[in-house]
């Protein structure tokens, strides 16, 4: 079987968590704290805060900016549910935008209309989808003009780029994840990096009981969850970030075979902003258009060949919940309908030989050809 993805377990993570383990400190310890400033360094950012995963990132982050039941947050269309579901836990209502065809992620000009629109949106989240950048440069110019604070959804772009600034630094807030389909993980696992103070503060009181986190003794100032990592991931996740540019530059180098591999086919490879830097969390390629509908069956048949491919991610409004709420249907958003019908993942990671990518390559040509009969 090629899996899809396979996370990059070192031996130094294995003694990493082994250490932890040994020492009988599991929780409230250094290596939680460590993690969280060498994150900070590699981001370029005063403040990271973790907490167990980036839909508690999001939460936290919107929560800080006080929005609650009935608010409106724009919010692309096409993502892991988190992205919306962070909205509508905090009872307020997510404003879909449409994406662009050619990055999949939020359109700076759907954002434009929206917010004009909507001129009570109390925050807006691009995603920064796959590992490539959204045009945060111009969302950011675009929300700053309405005076909206921007909180990116970095879930899977840990070291991704535009203009040399990385992405979930731009916005008020950036999350990110460390699942184990992202390039460093801590089995589960979130980041809220951000440039204010008194917001990183607020994110530390919300994870911890509403505690004081610069007080000597326990002093609840105000209400909070219980969202706190352990040491067993903090010292993973930093053995973690040490590794992190070499699986970047591997996954770089899986990425440009693949598109050697489909250069002149009708499968077209993924595309980022000029002046950007992917990170290629996941390979998504688009279908050809006669196979819109039909992914499901090419993946089948993929995985018949025991190749593990799975689809890009998710048309928000489309599912069956989001769906209901806002009677949305096939044709509100014609852009993500295209890309969402015919999105694929191909299997990447830092250990996949190009002797595989050359299998998978050749399997989705004879299934694309399978399917159509
Ligand atoms: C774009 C996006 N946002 C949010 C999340 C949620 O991340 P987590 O699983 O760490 O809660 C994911 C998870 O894959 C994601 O892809």
């Amino acid at each position: 079987m090629i899996r899809l993805t396979v996370p990059s377990i070192d031996e130094d993570d294995v003694s990493a968590v082994a250490e932890v383990l040994r020492s009988g400190f599991l929780v409230s310890g250094p290596k939680v704290k460590a993690f969280e400033d060498a994150y900070a360094e590699y981001l370029g950012v005063p403040h990271c805060v973790s907490v167990p995963n980036c839909t508690c990132a999001l939460h936290l982050s919107l929560l800080a900016l006080g929005v609650g039941a009935g608010d409106k947050v724009a919010v692309c269309t096409y993502s892991w549910p988190a992205t919306a579901n962070a909205i509508r836990v905090l009872g307020a209502d997510p404003v879909f935008v449409e994406i662009e065809a050619e990055t999949f992620n939020m359109d700076p000009a759907a954002l434009e209309r929206t917010l004009a629109k909507h001129p009570a949106v109390k925050a807006v989240m691009p995603v920064h989808t796959f590992g490539g950048s959204a045009d945060i440069e111009a969302i950011m110019a675009i929300a700053g003009k309405a005076g909206v604070p921007v909180v990116e959804d970095a879930a899977c772009a840990l070291g991704t780029e535009q203009g040399g600034k990385k992405a979930g630094t731009f916005g008020t807030f950036g999350c990110f994840s460390l699942h184990p389909r992202k390039a460093i993980t801590t089995g589960e696992g979130g980041i809220v990096a951000t440039h204010d103070k008194k917001l990183a503060r607020d994110i530390k009181m919300l994870r911890n009981h509403g505690q004081d986190p610069d007080a000597s003794r326990p002093d609840f100032v105000t209400f909070g969850f219980n969202l706190r990592l352990t040491e067993l991931q903090g010292a993973l996740g930093l053995s973690q970030l040490k590794k992190l540019e070499r699986i970047i530059a591997a996954r770089t180098a899986g990425a440009r075979e693949y598109d050697r591999l489909l250069a002149g086919s009708e499968v077209r490879p993924p595309r980022s902003l000029p002046n950007s830097r992917h990170v290629y969390q996941s390979y998504v390629v688009l279908l050809p258009e006669d196979l819109a509908g039909k992914r499901d069956e090419v993946i089948a048949a993929m995985r018949k060949r025991e190749i593990e491919t799975t689809l890009g991610t998710y048309h928000m409004p489309l599912i069956r919940y989001y769906k209901e709420w806002g009677k949305f249907s096939p044709g509100d958003f014609p852009v993500t309908d295209d890309v969402a019908s015919r999105a694929m993942t191909l299997p990447l990671y830092e250990g996949l030989p190009p002797s595989s990518q050359a299998a998978v390559v050749t399997a989705l040509g004879e299934c694309i050809r399978e399917v159509r009969g």
